[in-house]
């Protein structure tokens, strides 16, 4: 018989992080009593005014095919929140709205890359962009930037041989480091992608969790990138909404039609009662996104401080989003990660997964609850003999 699967997903391998929580999950099935510290799922419910909008849409009878972009509430509302929180003004046949951030970048990189194009990825970079572009046809080629600060500088840029680069994927806050690129480094990149002609696919599925009175920059309100970046965002970790699966993109209209083509082919629409969802939440109070910014923030010093007291341990602060990538001396993570499930019961990520400068650190998410993390590292110093 012949092959019937294609070549293209043969070298695609499932995702890391997944592979871990599916561990765990087994292990928990089994009734063991593991704390999984590898999602990057809020803890919190979703907001109640917003569970509320949907349960009426769908008593309503909103049940039925929406327009495929995206409901005209929800893409008014998101051309307001792209003015007002980002100050990037698109008109409405520059905007789609898709199940999940996710789509949105596959779109994106579907709508771009031909055979063997490059794709570049800071690494660390979040697991999902490499079989994302592989799934596309296209190359992924990792700019390494140095642990343990990751700073981007024009020179760590300039340093990869990539001549077929054609898209550049830029991710702040960022998933796995919990670093937020500063004015400078973002203007490295804009400035590298001007010179080398590439568009840019900013994630900025965090841009609502930032630490110590930080501010988010969108990097396609820099001089010159409005036309080259495809800017992304979604309700899942803003929100707490990441079973609703709700994303969307803005970005120049011949790009974002093209992309349109992909979700219009695939999937249709985003769910109709989720969008409803969504556009109460842009449109309302945004005080639960506050609240649980604050419930996070307490998190992220307890993990500090608990995993700079492990010896042969030592943890940045994280300074966006919720995962902290602790630096392990200079162990390999895979071995760390397994023992550490083993003998520990807790999971964690290994930072391998997100690209060569990822190894020797593991990714642990912190959104749970603070008892369940003072309970991991309570577990952890022991398993590290601490
Ligand atoms: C960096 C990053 N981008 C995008 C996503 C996708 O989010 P969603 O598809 O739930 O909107 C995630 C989810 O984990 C993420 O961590």
């Amino acid at each position: 018989m012949r092959e019937f699967t294609a070549a293209r997903l043969r070298d695609v391998e499932e995702s890391a992080t997944i592979t871990v929580s599916d561990k765990a999950k087994a292990l928990k099935a089994q009734g063991k009593d593991v704390l999984d510290l590898s999602g990057g799922d809020p803890h919190f419910p979703t907001p109640r005014h917003i569970v509320q909008e949907a349960t009426e849409a769908m008593e309503r009878g909103d049940t039925h095919y929406p327009p495929s972009r995206g409901i005209p509430r929800l893409l008014n509302a998101v051309q307001r929140k792209f003015a007002q929180d980002n100050g990037l003004e698109y008109a409405l046949d520059e905007l789609i709205v898709t199940p999940g951030g996710k789509l949105a970048i596959y779109a994106t990189l579907m709508a771009t890359v031909e055979p063997g194009d490059e794709v570049l990825l800071l690494s660390p970079a979040w697991v999902s962009y490499e079989p994302g572009i592989r799934i596309a046809s296209g190359v992924p080629v990792y700019v390494p930037l140095e642990p343990e600060e990751y700073r981007i500088t024009p020179e760590a840029l300039r340093s990869v041989d990539a001549p077929r680069a054609k898209v550049l994927i830029f991710n702040s806050p960022n998933n796995p480091t919990g670093r937020v690129a500063t004015a400078d480094e973002i203007r490295a990149v804009a400035e590298f992608a001007q010179e080398r002609d590439l568009l840019v696919i900013a994630d900025e599925l965090y841009e609502k969790l930032l630490y110590d009175g930080r501010e988010h920059q969108s990097i396609a309100a820099q001089p010159g990138m409005r036309d080259r970046t495809i800017t992304v965002n979604g309700m899942s970790k803003a929100y707490a909404m990441t079973g609703w699966r709700l994303g969307y993109a803005g970005g120049p209209r011949a790009v974002i039609a093209q992309a349109f083509k992909i979700h219009q082919q695939s999937v249709t629409s985003a769910a109709t009662f989720t969008q409803m969802a969504a556009a109460c939440a842009l449109e309302g109070p945004q005080d639960a996104v506050a609240e649980m910014l604050q419930g996070y923030d307490s998190n992220r010093r307890l993990v500090a401080d608990a995993l700079n007291a492990i010896p042969g341990v030592h943890c940045p602060m994280p300074e966006g989003a919720f995962y902290a990538f602790p630096s392990i001396e200079g162990k390999e993570s895979i071995p760390f990660a397994r023992e550490l499930l083993d003998d520990a019961l807790v999971a964690v990520t290994p930072g391998v997964a997100f690209g060569p400068t990822g190894e020797g650190h593991i990714r642990i998410s912190f959104a749970t609850e603070a008892s369940i993390l003072e309970r991991a590292f309570e577990r952890m110093s022991k398993a590290l003999g601490a």
